[in-house]
C-alpha cells in the first residue's frame, strides 16, 4: 500500500519504523522543513524513489498515497486530515485527533462521506500490559468496576517547550493534559466503559510561565455505570519522567499497570485467580526506549487489517473524539470552577485563550 507521512518531527521515526515494519511502500515524506524530511529518509535508508515534499496538497496530488499519517502540530491535524480524506486516503491521525469538537466532527463527517478509515493514534492501547488489563475487563474478571486512577508523572523542561513555537499554545497544542496525558485519559475512559457523564477538573501552570496552557491537571470523572475515574497529570515531576500508571479497582479484582508509559503489569489480583497467576503476570510487558513505546507498529498493522477487512480500526476516530472531549471538559470545569456534564455540546482549546 502506498504510504506518506506528513510531519517529520520528534514522533516521526515511530511512524516510519511502523510503515517499514508493516511492509508499506513509502512514497513521500512531507514537512514544511525539507531538511527534516531528508534527514528522516537518510536515517531509515529509504529508496531514492521516496519523494521529499514541503506542500502536502501537492504531495497528495503527485504521489497519490493510499494511506497517510498526520504528525504535524495538533492544531493543524483536522485541516490536513480532511484534505487527505477528500483525496481518498485512509488516515492515521496523531493524538489529539483535533483541538475542537467541531474539527473532530468535520473529520468524522468526511470519513463517512468518503468511505475511508481513520484511526486516532492512541498507540498505548496496543501495549501488552494494556491488552492484558483490557482482556480482564472484557471477560468480567473485575466484577463491578468501582473506580480507576491514572497518574502521568513526567517532566518537560523549558528546553522542550522552547524546541518548537507551537508547544503549550492554546491554538496548536493545549497543555500537558491534551498533549502528554491524553493517552492515559483515553485508556481510563475506555476501561471504565466510555460513558462518562460528569467531569470535575483543576489545572495549574506551576513551572512553565512561558507557555499558555497547564503543566499540571487533576480530574474526577463520573460514569453512567456508577464508576469513578481519577486523573493526575504533571510534567513537573522532579528528576525526570518517572511513571505512567493505570489502576483499576473492581469488586472481584484489582490490577495496576506502570512503568514509564503503562508498559508493565505491576499488580494483578483476582478472586478467580491465584498467587501463581499473579506471579506469572506481574512484570509482563515491554521496556521501550522512550515514552512513545512500541505501539505504533501494532496500530499500523491494525489499520491495514481494518482497510483489508472493511471494519472499524481498533482505535477509531470516535475514540479519538472521546479522549478530546474528556480533556476539553476538564479545561471547561477548571475554568468555571464547577463540574460539567457530558456529552459536551462543543468546545475548543481556543475557548481558554486568555
Ligand atoms: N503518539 C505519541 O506518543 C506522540 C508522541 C509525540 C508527539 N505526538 C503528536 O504528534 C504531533 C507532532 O508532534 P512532534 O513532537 O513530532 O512535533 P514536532 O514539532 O517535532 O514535529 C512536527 C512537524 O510537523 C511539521 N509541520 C507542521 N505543519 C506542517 C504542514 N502543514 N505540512 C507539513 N509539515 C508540517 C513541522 O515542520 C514539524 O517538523 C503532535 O500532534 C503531537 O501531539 C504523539
Amino acid at each position: 500500500m502506498r504510504y506518506a507521512l506528513i510531519g517529520c518531527g520528534r514522533v516521526s521515526p515511530n511512524h516510519v519504523a511502523a510503515a517499514v515494519d508493516n511492509g508499506l511502500e513509502i512514497v513521500a515524506l512531507c514537512d514544511l522543513d525539507a531538511e527534516k524530511a531528508k534527514a528522516l529518509k537518510a536515517r531509515y535508508d529509504l529508496p531514492d524513489s521516496v519523494r521529499i515534499c514541503t506542500d502536502y496538497r501537492e504531495m497528495l496530488r503527485d504521489c497519490r498515497p493510499e494511506l497517510v499519517a498526520v504528525a504535524t502540530y495538533s492544531g493543524t491535524h483536522a485541516d490536513i486530515a480532511v484534505d487527505c480524506i477528500e483525496a481518498g486516503c485512509h488516515v492515521i491521525i496523531e493524538k489529539p485527533i483535533a483541538l475542537s469538537l467541531a474539527d473532530a466532527d468535520r473529520i468524522m463527517e468526511a470519513e463517512k462521506r468518503m468511505g475511508v478509515k481513520v484511526s486516532a493514534n492512541h498507540q498505548n492501547r496496543f501495549n501488552a500490559a494494556v491488552q492484558q488489563m483490557r482482556s480482564a475487563v472484557r471477560t468480567g474478571r473485575f466484577g463491578k468496576l468501582l473506580y480507576g486512577t491514572t497518574a502521568i508523572r513526567w517532566q518537560r523542561g523549558d528546553d522542550y517547550y522552547q524546541s518548537a513555537d507551537w508547544r503549550g499554545t492554546w491554538a496548536q497544542d493545549g497543555g500537558t493534559l491534551m498533549n502528554q496525558c491524553i493517552h492515559a485519559i483515553d485508556l481510563l475512559r475506555w476501561m471504565l466503559g466510555n460513558d462518562a457523564v460528569e467531569v470535575t477538573g483543576v489545572t495549574a501552570n506551576a513551572m512553565h510561565p512561558s507557555i499558555e496552557a497547564e503543566d499540571m491537571g487533576f480530574a474526577l470523572l463520573r460514569f453512567q455505570n456508577g464508576s469513578v475515574g481519577m486523573i493526575e497529570g504533571s510534567v513537573n515531576t522532579f528528576g525526570g519522567d518517572w511513571e505512567e500508571t493505570l489502576t483499576l479497582f473492581g469488586e472481584k479484582g484489582r490490577a495496576k499497570l506502570g512503568g514509564k508509559c503503562v508498559n508493565v503489569v505491576e499488580e494483578w489480583h483476582f478472586a478467580d485467580g491465584d498467587d501463581a497467576e499473579s506471579r506469572a503476570v506481574v512484570g509482563c510487558g515491554e521496556d521501550p526506549p522512550n515514552v512513545y513505546g512500541f505501539g505504533h507498529k501494532s496500530l499500523y498493522a491494525d489499520m491495514l487489517e481494518a482497510i483489508r477487512d472493511d471494519r472499524k480500526p481498533y482505535v477509531s476516530s470516535a475514540a479519538g473524539r472521546r479522549a478530546l472531549e474528556t480533556v476539553l471538559a476538564i479545561y471547561r470545569s477548571a475554568a468555571d470552577g464547577k463540574p460539567v456534564s457530558l456529552p459536551l455540546a462543543g468546545g475548543s482549546t481556543l475557548d481558554f485563550k486568555e
